[in-house]
C-alpha cells in the first residue's frame, strides 16, 4: 500500500466514524409531555382560585359554576374567561373577582390549554 492509499483509507475511516449515528440513543421528549391538560394542570388552578365563588351551586353572585372540564371549556369559548383573567389588577371584571391577578405564567398555561385543543 502506498502512502496515497493509506491517506484515502484513513480518510474513509474518519468519515465513517463521523456518520455513525450516535444521537439515535437520545430520547427526545414527545410533544405530549408538554401538552397542557385539564386533569393535570388546569383543574388545580381553577380549584384554588375560582371555586370559592364558581362552585356548584355558585356563590357570592357568580353566574356559573366552573367545577367540571365542560364548565371551564365553555367559559373560555362563550363567557370570556381568558379576557377576565387577563385584565389588569383592579380592573372592573377582573377574575378572580376582588382578588389578586393570577401570575402571568398561570394565565399563559390556560391560554396554551386552549391552543392545545382543550386536552382533558
Ligand atoms: C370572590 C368571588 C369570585 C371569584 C373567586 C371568581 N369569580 Fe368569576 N365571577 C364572580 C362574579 C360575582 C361574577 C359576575 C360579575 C361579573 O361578571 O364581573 C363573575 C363572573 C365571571 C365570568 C363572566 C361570566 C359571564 O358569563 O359573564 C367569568 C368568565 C369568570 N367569572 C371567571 C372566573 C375565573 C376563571 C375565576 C378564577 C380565576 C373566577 N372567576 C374567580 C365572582 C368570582
Amino acid at each position: 500500500m502506498n502512502i496515497k492509499h493509506f491517506f484515502i483509507i484513513a480518510f474513509l475511516a474518519i468519515l465513517s466514524s463521523c456518520t455513525n449515528d450516535s444521537t439515535s440513543d437520545i430520547t427526545i421528549p414527545t410533544n405530549d409531555s408538554l401538552t397542557i391538560k385539564y386533569s393535570t394542570d388546569i383543574a388545580s388552578i381553577i380549584n384554588s382560585n375560582c371555586l370559592s365563588c364558581h362552585t356548584s351551586p355558585p356563590t357570592n353572585g357568580a353566574p356559573m359554576q366552573l367545577t367540571t372540564y365542560d364548565d371551564v371549556k365553555n367559559a373560555i369559548l362563550n363567557r370570556g374567561l381568558i379576557d377576565r383573567i387577563s385584565r389588569t389588577q383592579g380592573a372592573v371584571g377582573m377574575m378572580p373577582n376582588g382578588g389578586t391577578r393570577l401570575p402571568q405564567a398561570t394565565i399563559d398555561k390556560i391560554i396554551k390549554w386552549q391552543t392545545d385543543g382543550f386536552v382533558n
